[in-house]
């Protein structure tokens, strides 16, 4: 899977917070990404976490002095500073927001980041004293004010023992900022994307559903490849296990009708609907008001109406709409059909009844039918790059 971090230069500097093991798991999984990272640690970090584990990690030369130069980057913080795509800081202790925020440059991470252009990005870890001290608070106020975009601090438990406001944001968490903030001049800068993703749930009394296999994890995977490529997303959802991701707008939804409504409401601005939701055809047409009891051997009957076509019904000025045709049989023909009867621009078949391919898999094997033009048969692929293809054909017919 390539996402926007595969061949970026990010500088992470890396401070004296106990925090410091954590960059060790956010070195790797950037590098893992295929970034290219440059270690800055100041002399503090230094004691909780080594040169050769962040070596090690990136498989590249870790910076610690101004005056200890690695002989490739010649004067490290403006070779650093002009090669990097953003600077990240995590952990960030207050004295290093101390120092950015009067721009002291008394190490090689102070002096690189005044060198630089770049986004800069922070993730602050401390004791929440630390934190709400005002001399930190005015420090990270000058900063914001600067552009500087800041991650967390959460609020949980701290190293000291205490709770309160001064936790590092989790690894995933900071990797999700830092594609959104790479993302922003994407060739879907500022364009307004609505997915869909989930299976629906229609209530059959107060504690049953009837539902599908749907996991979510195409749907989420297209919304974070929009947010990637700098849109404004909004992700509307059936129940999932999946993680948030960062930088959408998420809309939590139950039913097709709930979803319908959801749905409704984004395309209103919007430029492009991917509906990859599993929507319920049929919904229990009289769902009961208290949970239904068992009657001796009697069997249960359940009556079903259908449920509007979500897609077929929504029309917008400027809206592309592309469906999921998810199917066992006829995979194309069916996708044919949908593209009539639904007024579409672009239908993602998908076997479900493959290997690999539909629900709950990590990769999927689609074929794009639009108009007009030969079904193109995708092979397998990861959902994500499946997510970047559709957007790929998305995008020409975006008015
Ligand atoms: C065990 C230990 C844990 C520390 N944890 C933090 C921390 O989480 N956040 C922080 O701002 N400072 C923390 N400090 C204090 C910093 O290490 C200290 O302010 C240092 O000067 C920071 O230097 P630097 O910003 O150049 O890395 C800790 C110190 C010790 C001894």
């Amino acid at each position: 899977m390539a996402t926007i971090l595969n061949g970026k230069s990010i500088v992470l500097g890396v401070t004296g917070s106990i925090a410091a093991f954590k960059a060790a798991d956010l070195a790797s999984k950037l590098t893992q990404a295929g970034a290219l990272v440059d270690i800055v640690l100041t002399r503090s970090a230094g004691e909780f976490v080594g040169v050769a584990t962040f070596a090690g990690l990136t498989h590249r030369p870790v910076s610690t002095g101004l005056f200890e130069s690695n002989s490739e980057l010649g004067i490290d913080h403006v070779a650093l500073a002009r090669r990097a795509d953003l600077i990240l800081i995590a952990p960030a202790t207050a004295n290093v927001l101390a120092k950015l925020a009067h721009g002291i440059t008394d190490d090689v991470l102070t002096a690189t980041v005044l060198a630089r252009s770049q986004p800069l990005v922070v993730a602050p870890a401390m004791d929440a004293d630390m934190y709400e001290n005002p001399a930190t608070q005015a420090n990270v106020k000058t900063l914001i004010s600067r552009g500087v975009h800041f991650i967390g601090p959460e609020s949980g438990r701290l190293a000291s023992g205490l709770v309160g406001n001064g936790r590092m944001t989790e690894v995933p968490e900071i990797i999700g900022h830092v594609r959104a903030i790479l993302g922003r001049s994407g060739d879907l800068a500022d364009r307004q994307v609505v997915v869909s993703a989930g299976g629906t749930e229609e209530a059959i009394d107060p504690v049953r559903v009837l539902t599908n296999r749907s996991t979510g994890k195409m749907g989420y995977a297209i919304a974070e490849a929009a947010r990637d490529r700098g849109a404004k997303v909004t992700l509307i959802t059936a129940p999932t296990y999946l993680p948030i991701p960062v930088g959408v707008n998420l809309v939590a939804v139950g039913s097709a009708i709930e979803m319908q409504k959801a749905v409704r409401n984004a395309c209103l601005e919007s430029d492009l609907l991917v509906m990859a939701a599993a929507v319920s055809d049929y919904r229990p047409s009289d769902p009961s008001d208290n949970k239904i009891k068992k009657t001796g051997d009697d069997g249960l009957s359940i009556d079903l109406s259908q449920n509007p076509d979500i897609i077929a019904g929504i029309s917008g000025e400027r809206l592309v709409k592309v469906a999921f045709a998810a199917e066992t049989n006829d995979v194309i023909e069916n996708a044919d059909a949908k593209l009539l009867s639904k007024g579409v621009d672009m239908v993602v078949a998908n076997d479900v009844s493959a290997a690999d391919s539909g629900f709950g898999t990590d990769t999927n094997a689609v074929t794009f039918v639009r108009p007009g033009r030969e079904p193109e048969t995708m092979p397998l692929m990861d959902k994500f790059d499946v997510g970047n293809a559709l957007l790929d054909r998305a995008l020409p017919l975006l008015k």
